[in-house]
Formats: C-alpha cells, sequence, structure tokens
C-alpha cells in the first residue's frame, strides 16, 4: 500500500513496443506520472463517473439474464464463453457507444492487445498488439469523426469529445487513446473477475450456496472474491528518488513490481487469507490498485460482477463444475481463465 502511494515511485519506462503501439501506450493516463496524469484523470473523470456507470445498471441485469436464459435448455455451458466474456464486452460498448455489431471487432482488438501490458510480453504478442492496435486506433477515429458531425449523444465518447476543464479538452490522438483504454481495461479485468469468482464458488459449494440463500451479501462477495483470486496481479513502478519502503531502500531507476494479488493474502492484514468467506470484513484489499492510479472503472466492474454472481447463482441452483480440467490463460498479470465448463 505505502509503495502504491509513494510520490517517489512513477510508473515505469519500462519499453513498451514502438511505431503505433508505443505512441498509443504511451498516452494511456495508466503510464503517465503527474502532472499529465492529474490532466487526463480529470478530463476522463468528467465524462466517466460513477453517475455515468449506474446508468448502466438496467442494461447490465437484462444482460446477465438473457446471457443465462439463452443457454438455460442447453444444461452445460463454457462459461468464459458464453457468460463471462460477453456481459463486459456487452455493457463497455454500449457506455462507449460503439455499434453492437462491431462488438466482435473490439474483443478481438482487446484480445490482441492485452497481452503487451503484461509482464515480459514476447517478440509475436509484440506485432500482434501492434496489429490490433493500429486497427483499433483507424476504427476509434472514424467513430469519433462521425460523432463529431451529429449531435451529441448520450454515450461516453460524446461526453469525452465534450469534457472541458479550465479551457482544456482531449485531443484527437489523446482522445483515441483513452477510449481504447477504457475498452482495454475495462473489458479485460472483468472478464476475469467473473471467471475466477464463479470458479472460487464451485469450489466452495458452501459459499455458493450462501450467496443463492442471502444474495444480499454480494457486495462483501464482490469483495471477497477480488480479494480471493485478483484479476490483475501486479502494478509496476520505477523509483523515482532513493526512497525506503517496508524497511527496504529503494534507489533511483530501480523497476519495482508490486504484487497485488499477494497483498491480498497477507495474514497479517486477513486472518485465514486462504480461506475464502463471503461475509468477510477487514481491510480493503488492493485488487483496484491504490493511489493516484485507482481504477477509474472500479464502480462499474462492483456493479457488473454482482449482477453477475447474484443472477448466476440465483437463476442456476445446480450449477456445478464439470469434471474435466479448467485451462488457465497464458501470461503473468492477467490472471484468468481460458474455459470453464459447468454444468446446471
Ligand atoms: C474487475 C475489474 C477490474 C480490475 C481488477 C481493475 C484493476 C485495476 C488496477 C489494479 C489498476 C491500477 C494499476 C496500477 O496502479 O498500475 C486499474 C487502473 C485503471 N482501471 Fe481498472 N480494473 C477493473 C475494471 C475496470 C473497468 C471496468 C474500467 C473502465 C471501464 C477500468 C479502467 C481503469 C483505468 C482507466 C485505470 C487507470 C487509472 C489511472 O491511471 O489513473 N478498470 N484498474
Amino acid at each position: 500500500m505505502s509503495a502504491l502511494k509513494s510520490h517517489s515511485l512513477i510508473q515505469t519506462r519500462m519499453i513498451r513496443g514502438a511505431g503505433p503501439l508505443g505512441a498509443m501506450l504511451g498516452k494511456w493516463m495508466l503510464f503517465r506520472d503527474p502532472p499529465d496524469h492529474t490532466r487526463l484523470r480529470s478530463l476522463v473523470s468528467k465524462a466517466f463517473s460513477p453517475q455515468m456507470a449506474e446508468r448502466l445498471r438496467p442494461k447490465i441485469q437484462e444482460t446477465t439474464d438473457f446471457l443465462l436464459d439463452s443457454v438455460k435448455e442447453k444444461g452445460e455451458m463454457d462459461l468464459m464463453l458464453h457468460y463471462a466474456s460477453p456481459l463486459p464486452l456487452i455493457v463497455i460498448a454500449e457506455l462507449l457507444g460503439v455499434p453492437a455489431e462491431d462488438r466482435e471487432r473490439l474483443r478481438r482488438w482487446t484480445i490482441d492487445i492485452v497481452p503487451a501490458i503484461d509482464f515480459s510480453p514476447s517478440r509475436e504478442a509484440l506485432m500482434k498488439a501492434t496489429q490490433g492496435c493500429k486497427e483499433l486506433m483507424d476504427y476509434l477515429r472514424s467513430i469519433i469523426i462521425e460523432r463529431r458531425k451529429g449531435p451529441p449523444k448520450e454515450d461516453l465518447i460524446s461526453a469525452l469529445i465534450e469534457a472541458e476543464e479550465q479551457n482544456d479538452r482531449l485531443n484527437e490522438e489523446e482522445l483515441i487513446s483513452m477510449c481504447a483504454l477504457l475498452l482495454g481495461a475495462g473489458h479485460e479485468t472483468t472478464v476475469n473477475l467473473i471467471g475466477n469468482g464463479s470458479y472460487a464458488l464451485l469450489r466452495h459449494p458452501d459459499q455458493l450456496a450462501l450467496l443463492r440463500e442471502v444474495p444480499e451479501c454480494v457486495e462483501t462477495a464482490v469483495e471477497e472474491l477480488l480479494r480471493y483470486d485478483s484479476p490483475v496481479q501486479m502494478a509496476f513502478r520505477e523509483v523515482a528518488e532513493p526512497v525506503e519502503i517496508g524497511g527496504k531502500l529503494l534507489r533511483k531507476g530501480e523497476q519495482v513490481i508490486n504484487l497485488l494479488g499477494s497483498a491480498n493474502r497477507d495474514p497479517d492484514a486477513y486472518p485465514e487469507p486462504d480461506r475464502l468467506d463471503l461475509r468477510r470484513t477487514g481491510p480493503r484489499h488492493a485488487a483496484f490498485g491504490m493511489g493516484i492510479h485507482f481504477c477509474l472503472g472500479s464502480h462499474l466492474a462492483r456493479l457488473e460482477a454482482r449482477a453477475a454472481f447474484r443472477s448466476l447463482a440465483v437463476k442456476m441452483p445446480n450449477l456445478a463444475l464439470q469434471p474435466v480440467p479448467i485451462k488457465r490463460r497464458e501470461g503473468t498479470n492477467f490472471r484468468g481463465l481460458e474455459t470453464l465448463q459447468v454444468s446446471f
């Protein structure tokens, strides 16, 4: 927590690919420090507020119900393919205001780009991400041009175009990069929360039964599932000036990896940290980070996850794991499942 809040640690200067990929990632506020970060964050916060996320509540519930009703008759599904993946994609596309028929392309680009911001991406991953990035930026540019021509809509792209603070606005390239960040940061992470959380519930039938019997405990349940199997495992930083943290002297230029998933299992903070307890109260977890880069989408992610777990527990009373091995996603930072076969 101290490291994440320390002003002596800044975003790492580790190179994240050249060309369009480096250009796009270089503009993400996630990788900027003050004063650039402060400026970008305050502009986007004008457009993307918890109230804006709140407006999506009915759409989120409608989508979880629709997805579960669509598979109900089948008796089994790959929960990642039919539930965890589509929900955040539908929600983020709706939030941004991109046409429903383009969702599949957005999903593909996100899948290609996300590995580039993982720990030590391979050359192949960077090449794939560069191509995905080019296509996504061209796509977003055309949407933004179109949106500027017409009357403003009630979506995030319009709000970002309009967002103004002290006579300052996002320029064209910043707008495109911001949309790409919201898409990337807001999609894969929530998919993995729903996937990891469902898997944890399925391995702890008593906890799944508790959620089914007392659906109101979904709020603490989501916090516990974020803590128990965190979708983002790491936050990378670089030491800007010597500083002592946790009794260790960090020297200028050193790279620091904050292990969020590990902090969330700290026995000094959480008694019996490896036990899943949906009613656990206690210190705030670090799954959304901490300090100036604290997750901007935490409110939206919580809304989605609460609806997803509540509906799954209540609408699927016989939910069980199928006796096939689960498959994990590749990568180190973004922890999630590739497939999760369940019956109901
Ligand atoms: C379960 C889902 C999510 C998790 C676990 C998660 C996790 C995180 C973490 C750990 C950070 C901080 C990284 C750091 O300090 O280096 C972060 C930042 C961020 N997240 Fe999320 N996130 C989630 C969902 C979302 C959603 C739904 C959105 C938007 C729609 C979003 C947008 C962002 C943005 C824009 C930042 C950068 C904030 C800044 O640099 O000031 N996230 N997220």
